[in-house]
């Protein structure tokens, strides 16, 4: 028996990860070592074109997202590729250690990378805090309150008439009457069943 709900009890948070000149939204990250000079981890798709940067580049930064972030940072770095868009041209960063950070987020962490592990879909970075600071205390966003809020946080609406398509897993919207038959969603890579109408 596997039943892959017990993972949904893993409690996780939601971070903006970057790195030189790109960067995207993740939960999968995890303090997995204490001390002065703790380490963190953080799984990337190898799809994913912060995958290859962070292949070639030394640092990665976390930035910590509130409960009350703009829902325009999460579409910006989550549901859009460095590849097609600069993505901090639609958001407000400043520069730690040669790294974008979000400026509105609760802090945010710097990391020097010392491992990757890597499998058939994602590739695990390891990386040794060297700065990290608070900007403000307020409640973080954890991936289960995402999950919940998704809708209104991302203000999904309705747009000309159209019908909205939302992704249960990662919510990414899609617009039009009907989703193609064969669709997956360009963020999780889940099929249409994983898609609930909004109208
Ligand atoms: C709520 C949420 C959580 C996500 N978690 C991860 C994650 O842990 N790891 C990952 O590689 N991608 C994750 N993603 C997907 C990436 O943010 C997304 O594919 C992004 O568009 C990749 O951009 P890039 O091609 O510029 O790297 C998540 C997306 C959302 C919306």
């Amino acid at each position: 028996m596997k039943n892959l709900d017990i993972l949904r009890k893993i409690s996780q948070g939601m971070y903006v990860l970057t790195t030189q000149n790109g960067g995207c939204i993740v939960d999968a990250v995890s303090q997995v070592s204490a001390g002065d000079n703790p380490l963190i981890a953080v799984s990337v798709m190898n799809k994913n074109y912060t995958n290859e940067l962070m292949k070639v580049n030394d640092k990665f930064a976390l930035s910590i997202l509130d409960e009350k972030v703009n829902g325009e940072i999460i579409k910006t770095f989550g549901f859009n590729s460095a590849r097609d868009i600069n993505k901090f041209e639609k958001v407000k960063t400043e520069e730690v250690e040669g790294v974008n950070i979000i400026s509105d987020s609760i802090g945010y962490m710097v990391c020097e990378i010392i491992d990757r592990i890597q499998n058939d879909t994602h590739t695990l970075f390891i990386g040794k805090l060297i700065e990290a600071d608070m900007f403000k205390e307020s409640k973080e966003m954890t991936y289960a309150y995402y999950q919940e809020h998704k809708e209104d946080i991302l203000k999904v609406t309705t747009e000309n008439g159209k019908t909205a398509w939302v992704c249960m897993a990662c919510g990414y919207v899609y617009y039009g009457d009907e989703l193609p038959e064969d669709f997956v969603c360009p963020v999780c890579g889940l099929g249409k069943e994983m898609f609930k109408k909004k109208e």
